[in-house]
């Protein structure tokens, strides 16, 4: 029953004064639906920017280096991430169900690297068990320019459908296949095309004239690891790709097959979050391995 008594009659309004400008932190995301917004605000800290840590490797390669135990490598990384980019399967295996960081769950199926052509992906996780898991974004694999694109783009499109359904971003990934060009000119069409198709959040490589790319693509980009590099040439990359306009990082082998994983991390969140220069992390790096 209503409590008259303690019901304390409303009347500070602030009549006069105009509300806040509703603005927000995620490129091109003023207009999103407020759960899209929420999950987005999951990913992307205050700053604008994340760290995700990608260690989807296991879906296509099998065992890769550095990931052989989930169960042992996960939990010591992931408090030093903002977002985790994982399969179903190793999420359910390896991350406990309290963990409070944003999840860009995989959900395509690809080919394996024993196949030469890897574009031939389906969608490979349901849109209800991306809920299921609370995933905070939903990854999509494309092949602009391979056998395989048209299938690729269908499933980004489909799983965008879904995702604007429930309130879910899609995570559009810029896939390279062997015979691929890694030209600005390449990226700047793939980036684009996969925003225009409604993703929401886009993943590519670094490559020369950055900022062309990141100026032209509506959504944030966030710059894929590739193969393992030396962790001075990692930091370096990370700083020019923000420097350049991506919103952060989402890197896996040069997190996970670096000396020490733990420490790499935590340099790239220097670098990403706290303003720092690469050899000032780098530094920081090489102290940190040693503790
Ligand atoms: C593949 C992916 C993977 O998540 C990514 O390749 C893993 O990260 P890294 O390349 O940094 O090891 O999106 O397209």
């Amino acid at each position: 029953m209503a409590d008259k008594e303690g019901n304390i009659i409303a009347k500070d309004y602030g009549i006069g004064i105009k509300p806040p400008a509703q603005t927000f932190h995620v490129k091109g995301m003023g207009h999103a639906e407020w759960g899209m917004k929420t999950r987005l605000s999951q990913i992307f800290a205050a700053d604008g920017r994340t760290i995700m840590l990608a260690f989807d490797h296991g879906y296509i390669m099998g065992s890769t280096a550095g990931l052989e135990r989930l169960d042992l490598v996960i939990p010591q990384l992931m408090k030093y991430a903002d977002c985790l980019m994982a399969t179903r399967g190793a999420l359910r295996a390896c991350v406990p169900p309290d963990c409070r960081k944003a999840i860009a769950l995989r959900c395509t199926a690809d080919n394996s690297v024993l196949k030469d052509d890897m574009s031939h992906g389906v969608i490979g996780v349901g849109i209800e068990d991306a809920i299921r898991m609370n995933a905070s974004c939903m990854a999509v694999q494309c092949f602009v320019g391979a056998d395989g694109e048209l299938g690729s783009l269908n499933n980004l499109v489909r799983t965008v459908d879904a995702g604007e359904r429930y309130g879910i971003p899609v995570l559009g990934v810029v896939a390279v296949g062997k015979e691929m060009e890694r030209t600005t000119r390449y990226f700047a069409l793939a980036t684009r095309l996969l925003s225009e198709l409604g993703a929401h959040i886009i993943k590519t490589y670094y490559c020369e004239n950055f900022e062309q790319i990141t100026a032209a693509c509506p959504v944030p980009i966030v710059i894929a690891g590739g193969k393992k590099v030396p962790e001075l040439d990692a930091l370096q990359m990370a700083y020019r790709a923000i420097s350049e306009g991506a919103a952060g990082v989402d890197m896996g082998r040069n997190v996970l097959q670096a000396e020490s994983p733990v420490a790499m991390l935590k340099a790239i969140r220097m670098v990403i979050h706290e303003g720092a220069k690469p050899e000032e992390a780098y530094k920081a790096y090489q102290l940190m391995k040693e503790d």
